[in-house]
């Protein structure tokens, strides 16, 4: 799958089977996270592979939105748990994740990004030293239903060219015509598939 696809068809997976996940493959997700770019090269992010059946279970009971169980988190058949040196700067974990997320789809393996869980249980379970922020868990395992992409925000409304507010123009027009006000509430109603389908990013398989 050519990046741009990938990008496109990255999806949060929240229904997983308990197929096991190859560690070659785990491998490649993890060598994927290791070439990410990190400030002045220090490399301060470190990645615990849980694939432990107990560990799964006790992580997925500490993990919750508001009241509610991430019922998804106890499905995945492997969790990559990403922390930082408190030290270093936050922004290299979104890069090593967004490579992980992306070399799984590559290997056809479903993730999901989970930010809200409790944080002090897993440090201990997983005995993460206090000198590193626990900044994530990425669940990982094998799915059928690829969900319908949740909408974005129109490129017209998210970028600006040269100043604050002042909007990108082709031409003729802005780069996507649809950025009326009430866009993000229609395109919940359509189909947001027409969205990936006319992405620039784009490029049909059939090929
Ligand atoms: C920092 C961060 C925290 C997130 N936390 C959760 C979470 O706790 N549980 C969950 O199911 N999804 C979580 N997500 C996934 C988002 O809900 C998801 O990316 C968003 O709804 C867009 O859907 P998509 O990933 O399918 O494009 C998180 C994503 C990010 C970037």
């Amino acid at each position: 799958m050519n990046v741009g696809n990938a990008i496109l068809h990255r999806r949060s997976i929240r229904k997983f089977s308990s197929k096991p996940i190859p560690q070659d493959d785990l491998i490649k997700i993890l060598e994927a996270a290791r070439w990410a770019p990190t400030a002045t090269n220090r490399q301060k992010t470190r990645f615990i592979v849980v694939t432990d059946e107990n560990l799964l279970k006790e992580i997925a009971n500490n993990s919750k939105i508001v009241f509610f169980r991430q019922r998804h988190a106890a499905q995945c058949s492997s969790m990559i748990v990403v922390c930082i040196d408190s030290d270093s700067w936050i922004e290299e974990v979104g890069a090593a994740i967004q490579n992980i997320l992306l070399m799984a789809i590559e290997l056809g393996i479903g993730t999901c990004w989970i930010g809200a869980f409790n944080r002090s249980t897993v440090r201990k379970l997983l005995s993460v030293p206090n000198s590193y922020k626990i900044i994530a868990l990425i669940l990982l395992g094998y799915y059928s239903e690829q969900p319908d992409p949740p909408p974005r925000l129109d490129l017209g409304k998210i970028t600006y060219l040269n100043k604050w507010r002042n909007p990108i123009t082709k031409s003729k027009g802005t780069i996507l015509p649809k950025s009326g006000p009430f866009s993000f509430v229609t395109k919940r109603l359509i189909d947001t598939s027409s969205d990936v389908k006319n992405s620039p990013l784009y490029e049909s398989e059939d090929k």
